[in-house]
């Protein structure tokens, strides 16, 4: 299956796309775990991104438009995958049209994973990473263990004057591809809100 997920920031994408591509067997392709990786290296492009990142600021089109069609040109994406975090805009949503397009491939759905922006900064600002096995927890509502804690990431991008400015992002800029998406009868809109493995069992349903 070839499938996007997008919502706004915390709406829960990645802790959501790390169960949906194990249940369905297909590659997980993350534009910011991309960039954050790029960021980690020092390359040019992590150098470049990391100024809009903690800003909160979308990075130009076409660095991310370059960087996904060369993930997408890969053998082990051929039969599937799941966009997270990409398109964000309609001219990075056109572009991917066109790559597929070349490809021969199309899309089979895309998941609009909805929450209320009164709880984002919440689960955006309590979010921690395990670098060593990416796995996301939140300091109240899904716990790490203790003895893991020290080594625990809590991303640069994930600050509530950040946040605010990826709400704005997402509602200016991202938002307008819930009617693109809609036209080409693609759209799939599932609530965000609720436990972790209730939303995982609403996304499945979504896509059969
Ligand atoms: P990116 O990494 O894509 O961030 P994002 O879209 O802002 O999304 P997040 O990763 O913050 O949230 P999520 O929805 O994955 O939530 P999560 O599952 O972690 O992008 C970062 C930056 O990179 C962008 O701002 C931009 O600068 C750049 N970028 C990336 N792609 C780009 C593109 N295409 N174009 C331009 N720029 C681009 O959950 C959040 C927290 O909530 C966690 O702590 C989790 O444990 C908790 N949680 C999850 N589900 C629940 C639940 N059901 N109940 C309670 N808590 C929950």
């Amino acid at each position: 299956m070839r499938l996007i997920f997008i919502g706004p920031p915390g709406a829960g994408k990645g802790t959501q796309c790390g169960r949906i591509t194990k249940k369905l067997n297909i590659p997980h392709i993350s534009t910011g775990d991309m960039f954050r990786a790029a960021v980690e290296q020092g390359t040019p492009m992590g150098v470049e991104a990391q100024r809009y990142m903690t800003a909160g600021e979308l990075v130009p089109d076409e660095v991310v438009i370059g960087l996904v069609r060369e993930r997408l040109s890969k053998s082990d994406v051929a039969e599937g995958f799941l966009l997270d975090g990409f398109p964000r805009t309609v001219p990075q949503a056109e572009a991917l049209q066109e790559t597929l397009k070349e490809l021969e491939q199309s899309l089979d759905a895309v998941a609009l994973l909805e929450v209320p922006d009164d709880l984002i900064v919440e689960r955006i600002v309590g979010r921690r990473t395990d670098p060593e096995t990416g796995r996301i927890y939140h300091v109240t509502f899904d716990p790490p263990p203790i003895q893991i804690i020290p080594r625990l990431r809590h991303r640069s991008d994930d600050t509530e004057e950040a946040v605010r400015a990826r709400l704005e992002a997402y509602h200016g800029q991202t938002a307008p591809l819930i009617p693109f998406y809609e036209e080409l009868g693609l759209l799939r809109r599932v609530d965000g809100v609720g436990e972790v493995d209730e939303i995982t069992e609403r996304l499945m349903g979504a896509l059969r």
